[in-house]
């Protein structure tokens, strides 16, 4: 094997989400793992033996990866045998790619990247960034890539909440510059990766990942069309998807408020991106995504008219149900924008969040929030939703974006 733990030392550059699990995890196999971050208290934070970020047991993987010496947390890039840029790929405001970060990393690893190294970019990436950026801004004057330094990207496609398990079970897809570039990325991943890791080229590795997550942001998109046709026609979409499901060959996913989150609203802009001639389809799937808040709120204003300044009571704030996290998130765009249109009093309840995360108004208990409001908009749905009495529902007027009240 060309990777021995004991004997081969790990840089990680960008510890959050994922860059400290991946840092945590291969310091308990056995590597030397260095990681920085261009933030002190994140390195300091690490360095006791503590975390910045919520994911489950991470506190308890990297206060013994750093007990046990093999884990460290630094500003400084340190020279290592292997390197991996876990650093954020956002977007700027009018959806192209920012890929300051990546740049950044690879412009630091110049200085201390030598013959035999291997380096990986996990950032999700537009298309050609592994091989455009990143091999050309990391590696010295004089080394060639596949020859002397191999560059591949490797994307990953953990859950939150389920990350320290999934950076070992899932299947990888590494993709290299080269052929061999390929070869050292998977020699190293089948070093603790349990899951199949799958070698292609770098340019279909970063396309794989991309096409993921558009394929899930398309299928939401028609479903989100599609209960929009059917409010029109007064019929269920949730019902009528559940039929639909029934046949063998079709699985529709489920309609929301829109679709949030720094993935699935954000990686399908990297493709419309670079081929915006060819990318029709992509491209207004997440326009009509992206439209859906706006047409929870126009619901939610034509139903506010047969009231004098109602009470609307918006349940839920994040992106998703049952996590505490509000990047991207519909839901509290349709209460942003509730708010600033004046057609009530907006009340909020969500369990998961705090009112140093929410300081736009006053956070709300279920119980007083579903006394005071004669409007009830569902917006993500959490599990203490599910169980209101239907007695209080039915006294109320509804707009439930996720269907869990029919
Ligand atoms: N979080 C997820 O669930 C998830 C899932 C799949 C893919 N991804 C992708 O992984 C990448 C990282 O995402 P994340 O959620 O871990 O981001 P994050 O914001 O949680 O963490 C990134 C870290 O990188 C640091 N950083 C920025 N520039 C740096 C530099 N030049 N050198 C060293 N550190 C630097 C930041 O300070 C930050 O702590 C992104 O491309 C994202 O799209 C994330």
């Amino acid at each position: 094997m060309t990777y021995q733990p004991e004997s081969t030392k790990i840089c990680v550059l960008g510890l959050g989400y994922i860059g400290l699990p991946t840092a945590s995890v291969l310091a308990t196999k056995g590597y030397q793992v260095c990681g920085v971050d261009v933030h002190s208290h994140v390195v300091e934070t690490i360095n006791r033996g503590e975390i910045h970020i919520e994911e489950p047991d991470l506190d308890i993987v990297v206060r013994s990866a750093v007990g046990s010496g093999r884990l460290c947390a630094s500003n400084t890039v340190q020279e290592a045998d292997i390197y991996m840029i876990c650093v954020p790929t956002p977007t700027n405001v009018d959806h192209s790619p920012d890929l300051s970060y990546v740049e950044e990393a690879s412009r630091t690893l110049r200085q201390v990247v030598k013959k035999g190294d291997l380096i990986i970019l996990e950032s999700t990436s537009p298309p050609k960034t592994t091989r455009e950026i990143v091999a050309k801004l990391a590696i010295p004057e004089g080394l060639t890539v596949g020859g002397d330094v191999f560059v591949a990207h490797c994307p990953e496609r953990v859950l939150p909440g389920r990350i320290l398990l999934e950076v070992v079970q899932n299947d990888r897809v590494v993709g290299g510059v080269t052929p061999n570039c390929a070869q050292k990325a998977k020699e190293f991943y089948e070093t603790f990766v349990s899951g199949n890791v799958y070698a292609t080229n770098d340019l279909a590795a970063e396309v794989t990942k991309l096409v993921e997550n558009s394929f899930r942001d398309v299928n939401i998109a028609f479903a989100n069309e599609l209960s929009i046709l059917a409010e029109r026609w007064g019929i269920d979409a949730w019902e009528v998807i559940e039929l639909a499901n029934r046949h063998p060959r079709v699985n529709i996913l489920t309609p929301g408020p829109g679709v949030g989150g720094h993935c699935i609203s954000v990686d399908p802009w990297f493709l419309v991106h670079s081929e915006p001639d060819h990318t029709p389809l992509i491209r207004t799937a997440r326009e009509v995504n992206d439209s859906k808040p706006d047409y929870i709120v126009r619901r939610v204003e034509a139903l506010a008219k047969q009231f004098n300044r109602p009470k609307i009571g918006c349940l839920g704030l994040t992106y998703k149900p049952d996590v505490d996290d509000l990047r991207c998130s519909p839901s509290l765009e349709i209460v942003r924008k509730l708010v600033a249109n004046d057609i009530g009093d907006i009340l909020v309840c969500d369990p998961l969040i705090t009112e140093e995360q929410f300081s736009d108004l006053p956070l709300f208990s279920l119980e007083r929030l579903l006394e005071e409001s004669q409007i009830l908009v569902l917006l993500t749905d959490h599990k203490p939703f599910y169980n209101i009495p239907k007695n209080i529902l039915q006294e109320k007027v509804i707009v439930d974006s996720r269907g869990i009240w029919r």
